[in-house]
């Protein structure tokens, strides 16, 4: 509850069409103790949801700048287009370096969870997204497309054979 209303004026300054990560959505009708019970029944895996566990990036104002969604497994949606790690970063906080540092942080999350080859995957225009995957160590594979034509391009981090 903490961080309500820096995660409500965080999605009030989202300026893309639909958030990202998802998990980060907050409906207009429901409250947001609501959302909260829904996130916690996500992130337990439930339905079309497999487990997953959601951060926060905060900066040292207590300022959310970016969210991130860490998958523990791959079904075939996220096999082919979702990826193990979603993430966005707050519009005015971008093209500072969040997004790096934040993937960075976030594969030491998939260390923990055992995950030797991390999947992320980012549409074909999206260049941001592209380097951030690729500053940590992202090797591309072959891209899917998307029923809507959408070209999603898929990158593999490699941590079993990690330097650090
Ligand atoms: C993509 C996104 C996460 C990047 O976040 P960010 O914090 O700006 O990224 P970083 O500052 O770590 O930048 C990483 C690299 O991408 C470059 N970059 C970032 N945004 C860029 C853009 N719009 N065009 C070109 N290059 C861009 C940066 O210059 C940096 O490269 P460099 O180190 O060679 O200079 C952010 O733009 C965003 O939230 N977009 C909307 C949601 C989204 O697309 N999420 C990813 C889904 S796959």
């Amino acid at each position: 509850m903490k961080w309500k209303d820096e995660h409500e004026a965080y999605m009030d300054e989202w300026d893309e069409e639909g958030m990202t990560p998802s998990s980060f959505h907050l409906d207009s009708g429901i409250s947001y103790e609501n959302y909260l019970e829904e996130l916690h029944k996500r992130e337990a895996g439930h339905g079309k949801w497999l487990p997953c566990t959601n951060y926060f990036l905060v900066d040292d104002t207590e300022r959310v700048v970016g969210m991130i969604d860490i998958r523990h497994d791959l079904n075939e949606y996220l096999h082919q287009f979702g990826g193990h790690i979603g993430y966005g970063v707050r519009p005015s906080e971008r093209r500072k370096g969040y997004a790096t540092r934040m993937l960075a942080e976030a594969l030491k999350v998939t260390d923990t969870l055992r995950i030797k080859s991390v999947l992320v995957t980012c549409n074909e225009e999206n260049i941001g997204s592209a380097k951030t995957i690729q500053h940590n160590g992202g090797k591309e594979d072959v891209s899917m497309i998307e029923e809507d034509g959408t070209v999603v391009r898929r990158f593999w981090i490699d941590r079993e054979n990690k330097s650090s």
